[in-house]
């Protein structure tokens, strides 16, 4: 079992990955991240097409480099089928069937969502598994789901957005107050020093376990023009008190959904995943929902919750042990659910 090596590729938004596995252990995880798309505030995705073409050979040399693993040693290669940016997943698509072609080994089909939440089961000092049943929600600049993880494949999404995702949520808000992209680790930063309460912005109204963070972007808009008509130099006068108030909404919407879907469910176990997850604020909220609401949670080390290819591994790994393979037949799947 433990001489097994998994070759995993990611490449379905703006991070061209490759990593290899032996059994649950990371040996390389190398992670390019497009810097093309800062100049204009967001992922462009013709862009991220051709640089994951650009980026695809070399990082799957350093992955096997780093690992010290030459290519004949592979038992499979894992790749993120969807869902994701068509362009951006035909890249990796491609390559990982042209390679398994190759070297005529099975080829797994991975999809990214039960790939944030697998992440969990890297084996890592620095982190520990949830067990089944647990909720994870996953949280990152492309998603925001709630989903009740009942065994490694047996998942059901109980609610997720309607519109934007938290982390864009994130990015728009610190757009609108000339922060660079992405801006959430800004408001992150900033917010630390303000007043969460110093301003109020509008919940949306979702019903279940669902989510919706457009109106709030609007509502952010409207006040800081309003603002800024009486104060031109309203904003860089109170960002870190503006921060801090985005922050606490963003926050309260997250942790409200969480905490209904504790109470629907009854698991206390919550597992968080996805780039948002590095926000200190969420980390703050969760750490309290342990000592007042007897929950445990759960965060990957910070590599395996952003967009990476140890996620996608660790999804190939298990199901190679299932003997879940595909053919060549397989095609990117741009909306692919869990
Ligand atoms: O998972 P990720 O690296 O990429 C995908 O979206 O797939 O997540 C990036 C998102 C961005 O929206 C970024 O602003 C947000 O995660 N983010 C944060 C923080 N660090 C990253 N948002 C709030 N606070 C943070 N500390
Ligand atoms: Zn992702």
């Amino acid at each position: 079992n433990s001489k097994n090596y998994i070759l995993a590729i990611e490449s379905s938004c703006d991070d061209t990955s490759a990593a290899v596995l032996c059994h649950t252990k990371v040996l390389s995880n190398v992670v390019a991240t497009q810097e093309i798309h800062k100049q204009y505030g967001g992922v462009v995705p013709e862009l991220a097409s051709r640089a994951h073409q650009q980026n695809i050979v070399p990082v799957v040399h350093q992955a096997l480099a780093k690992a010290n693993i030459d290519k004949k040693q592979l038992s499979a290669i894992a790749f993120t089928r969807g869902p994701g940016l068509m362009g951006s997943l035909l890249v990796g698509t491609s390559f990982a069937k042209s390679l398994a072609l190759g070297l005529n080994i099975p080829l797994i089909e991975v999809n990214h969502m039960e790939a944030h939440i697998l992440a969990h089961f890297i084996e890592d000092e620095s982190q520990t598994a949830p067990t089944f049943p647990f909720l994870a929600m996953t949280i990152s600049g492309g998603h925001t789901q709630i989903v009740k993880v009942s065994d490694y494949f047996e998942m059901e999404v109980m609610g997720e957005t309607l519109d934007d995702a938290v982390g864009e949520a994130f990015d728009k808000s610190a757009k609108l107050m000339g922060l660079p992209y992405p801006g959430g680790p800004l408001i992150d930063k900033y917010a630390k020093l303000g007043n969460p309460k110093a301003y109020t912005f509008p919940k949306p109204k979702v019903d279940g376990l669902n989510f919706s963070f457009s109106g709030l972007k609007t509502s952010i808009l409207y006040f800081l023009q309003r603002e800024s008509q009486k104060n031109p130099d309203f904003i860089s006068q109170n960002m870190n008190d503006i921060c801090a108030s985005v922050q606490f909404t963003i926050l309260e919407i997250l942790m409200e959904k969480l905490q209904m879907a504790v109470e629907q469910t009854g698991i206390k176990q919550i597992a968080i995943g996805g780039g948002v997850a590095a926000n200190s604020g969420i980390r703050g909220r969760l750490k309290d929902a342990e000592e007042n609401l007897g929950w445990q949670t759960f965060i990957p080390k910070f590599e395996y919750c952003t967009d990476n290819a140890a996620m996608i591994g660790i999804v190939g790994l298990l199901k190679f042990y299932r003997g879940d393979f595909t053919d060549q037949s397989v095609a990117a799947k741009a909306r692919y659910a869990i």
